[in-house]
Parts: C-alpha cells; structure tokens; sequence
C-alpha cells in the first residue's frame, strides 16, 4: 500500500502494576519516543482474575502462573499500542530479556533492567509475535480487532 500506514507495524506495550506504581512511566515513555515509536493509544486498566489468566493463558500450566496472576492484577497497569517500522522486534530488543536480574547484567539499558525486579516483577511487557501483538491489542482496545483495522485501511485507501 503507498498510504504509508501499512508498513507501520503495531505492538502492545503494558507497564506493569510495579512499573506504574514506582513511578516509571515517564522514564519509560520518554524512551519509547526516543526510540522511534508513536503512542497511538494509551490507557489505565485494572487487571481482574479473569483478565489477566486470558492475557496470559498460554502459561496457564506453568509453576510461576498464580504468582504472576496475583502480580498482574495489584494494581492498575498502563496498556499502550505502539507503532514504528519493525515495531514487535524492536520493542522486545529494548525492554530486555524476561528476568529482569539478568537484564542488569546483559543488557544494562533495557527498560527491564532499569526498573524491573526478577524474573516476575520485570514492570513491561512487549508482544513476541504479530498474532500475540493483534490478540493483545484488541484485547485492551475493541476498536484494534482485525476487522474494525481491515476497516480503517480500506477507508483510508478508498
Ligand atoms: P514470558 O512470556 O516467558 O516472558 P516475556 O514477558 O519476556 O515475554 O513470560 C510472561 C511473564 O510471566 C513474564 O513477563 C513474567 C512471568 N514469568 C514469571 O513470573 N516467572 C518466570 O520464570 C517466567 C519465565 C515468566
Ligand atoms: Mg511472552
């Protein structure tokens, strides 16, 4: 497409409950506007039970899953969709690998290692493919599910 819309790839990005609690968030957004992306949505959610175990169900069987439901929904988090060329990579590079005690050490200036805790509490999560990254993002926007976005594109290129 020549409207300059559809090579702009989209994730989604969540400040943790820890994140938004310590008062990162314009640390963090300052990085993801230097970085190149454009926040095209951003909104407080308070994760329930339910939520957060759909958000997470691919880990449903995992020993560390009750802890880290408990963890997602203690308080408010920060959803945003992000947008740039090469979005979903790109934001996985810089919020750093899961645990965010290693991330110190490997990767010293990944949003994880600078305000994430363990391998729980990293404080931000980034969609690690383009099906988790649309499965995501409709799950915090309604208005970003496939068909309203196959919409929005024929309308803008029609
Ligand atoms: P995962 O998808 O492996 O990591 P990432 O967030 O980097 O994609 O795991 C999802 C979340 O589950 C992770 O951000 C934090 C939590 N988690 C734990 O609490 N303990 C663990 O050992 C792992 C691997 C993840
Ligand atoms: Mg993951």
């Amino acid at each position: 497409l020549s409207n300059g819309i559809a090579e702009r790839e989209k994730t989604l990005a969540m400040i943790k409950p820890d994140g938004l609690s310590g008062n990162y968030t314009d640390g963090i957004k300052k990085v993801i506007l230097e970085s190149g992306f454009r926040i095209l949505r951003e909104r407080v959610v308070q994760l329930d039970e339910n939520g957060a175990a759909t958000f997470y169900a691919e880990h449903s069987s995992r020993s560390f899953f009750s802890s880290l439901i408990k963890y997602m929904t203690s308080g408010p988090a920060l959803a945003m969709v992000l947008e740039k060329e090469n979005a979903i990579a790109d934001w996985r590079t810089l919020i750093g690998p899961t645990d965010a005690r290693k991330a110190k050490i490997t990767h010293p200036h990944s949003i994880r290692a600078m305000c994430g805790l363990d391998s729980e509490k990293n404080c931000i999560h980034g969609s690690d493919s383009p099906q988790s990254a649309q499965r995501e993002m409709s799950f915090f926007f309604k208005e970003m599910s496939s068909v309203h976005l196959l919409c929005q594109q024929l309308y803008v290129q029609f």
